[in-house]
């Protein structure tokens, strides 16, 4: 059997599949955030390994942990856990959706040539302008610091001893470079980083270590058994619908959002807002439009009215699309396309007698118009393939991705395991790790069980809707500013 482990950032997904990569088991335990000020963004580290031990609890009333084979990770990216030298976090981590760095990315965004060799232009959420913040408000935490690892690694170092991590958890600190797959000295140079620090780098599909006597006392999980390094949650995601390969491509409606295709070099398009980053699969990199929001403006909405995402989904359907406001759903701000971190939510149009199932279908379309300027920046790159395949708890809903596929143009195609996402794919890079899957098989893809076409007769209401949200961005950056 093989567990994958997925720390994300609501939640720490556990999925257990057989021999055959059959889903035998699943179990998660939440996580919370902090935001000790606006914009800012947290967890403690402790948090995460305590989500282990109370997901693998969970997970053991239904499954012999004794029969585990081999661990994948995945994680949420981009986080600092800053270690000291007896390797102790320093702090709670700054998290991927925390903007307080935002003038040291903007310093850097300056020398255009740096976002070559990162494969992206930098972003508040990234780890390296993190630590010159870091250097300048908190210097004591800073001269503590002795190794920096990604969220993921943390657990991973809890369960074998070392300090490994991938290159696409590595390729979103921005210290990556990402033609070489190794770290860059200028990068670090320019960030305040002594590269000394930095964790070795290991392909996602090779064993990182083995699971210690210790580890095997605390988590229940079979002592020496292998961990394979993993990946970032994006590329972990893409290994769980099979998108190793260029031709295969996908969208992620989680807490973030992305639209992601693998390539087999490294093509920069910082311009564009394009993420060009490696992938957590040997000699293959993706290009990727990542959305700070994804489809959580859906889940923010619901705890607002105090009502559950379903009925709110449902209520939206019946709603229809007559004298709908407009909704920006920048609610942390944005990367692709604005790159962006001072922008915010909003709605726009409201009327008296607007109704909640109106408004939840706003934020739908809202979300479904940030992926159609997602597409927009891929396009201006790439081709993009007819159909992508769907997956996070936003593509549970067939509204969202028809909404999704009208706005775009693009098929829309949900496989089976949609939900199980990361997880599922960490799994996978498992079950490679030990050779009981090859690389080339990692490509399969899952089974399509629904299909959304864009339906023509919507387009020109979406194109206008879409012209209007881009207006209304400009307008309000100019109130912002
Ligand atoms: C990718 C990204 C998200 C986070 C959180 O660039 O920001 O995937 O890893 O899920």
């Amino acid at each position: 059997m093989f567990l994958g482990i997925d720390l994300g950032t609501s939640a720490l997904k556990l999925c257990l599949a057989d021999g055959d990569l059959r889903v035998a088991g699943s179990a998660s335990a939440p996580l919370t955030l902090s935001h000790p000020q606006p914009g800012w963004s947290e967890q403690h580290p402790d948090s995460w390994s305590q989500a282990l031990r109370t997901a693998l609890a969970a997970l053991s009333e239904n499954a012999d942990l004794s029969k585990i084979t081999a661990i994948g990770l995945s994680g949420q990216m981009h986080g600092a856990v800053l270690l000291d030298a007896g390797l102790r976090p320093i702090r709670r981590a700054i998290l991927w959706n925390d903007s307080r760095a935002h003038q040291e990315a903007a310093r850097l965004d300056r020398d255009p040539d740096l976002a070559r060799i990162a494969g992206v232009r930098p972003a508040p959420g990234f780890t390296a302008p993190k630590l010159s913040w870091l250097k300048t408000h908190e210097p004591e935490a800073y001269t503590r610091i002795a190794h920096i690892l990604l969220p993921k690694d943390w657990l991973a170092l809890g369960l074998h001893g070392a300090r490994v991590t991938d290159p696409c958890d590595a390729a979103g600190t921005w210290w990556l470079d990402q033609a070489a797959r190794q770290w860059s000295d200028t990068l670090c140079a320019t960030t305040d980083t002594d590269p000394a620090w930095l964790p070795e780098i290991v392909e996602g599909t090779e064993i990182a270590g083995r699971v210690t006597a210790s580890a095997a006392a605390e988590f229940g999980l079979p002592e020496g058994c292998p961990v394979a390094t993993g990946g970032g949650d994006a590329a972990v995601g893409a290994v769980a619908l099979g998108a190793t390969k260029p031709g295969a491509g996908f969208v992620s409606l989680g807490t973030s959002g992305q639209l992601f295709l693998p390539t087999d070099s490294y093509r920069p398009a910082p311009e564009v807002g394009l993420h060009s980053f490696a992938h957590c699969v040997p000699e293959t990199w993706f290009q990727m439009a990542a959305m700070l929001n994804g489809a959580r403006p859906m889940a923010w909405f619901a705890e607002i009215v105090g009502e559950s995402v379903p009925t709110l989904l449902s209520d939206a359907a019946e709603a229809g699309t007559d004298a709908l406001p407009l909704f920006l759903p920048y609610l942390t701000g944005e990367r692709t396309p604005h790159n962006d971190p001072a922008i915010r939510a909003s709605f726009y149009g409201l009327a008296e007698g607007v109704t909640r199932g109106q408004l939840m279908r706003t934020v739908i379309e809202g979300i479904a118009y940030s992926f159609a300027d997602a597409a927009d920046a891929v396009r201006a790159a790439t081709p993009l393939p007819e159909t992508l395949l769907a997956l996070g708890g936003g593509a549970r809903s067939d509204l969202v991705l028809q909404t999704i596929a009208d706005a775009t143009g693009l098929t829309l195609a949900r496989g089976d395991g949609a939900e199980i996402g990361p997880a599922f794919g960490a799994a996978k890079l498992a079950a490679a790790a030990t050779g009981a899957l090859s690389l080339p098989d990692l490509a399969e893809q899952p089974e399509i069980t629904a299909r959304f076409t864009p339906n023509p007769a919507t387009a020109a209401r979406h194109a206008d809707r879409l012209a209007a949200s881009r207006a209304l961005y400009e307008a309000l950056k100019q109130v912002r500013d």
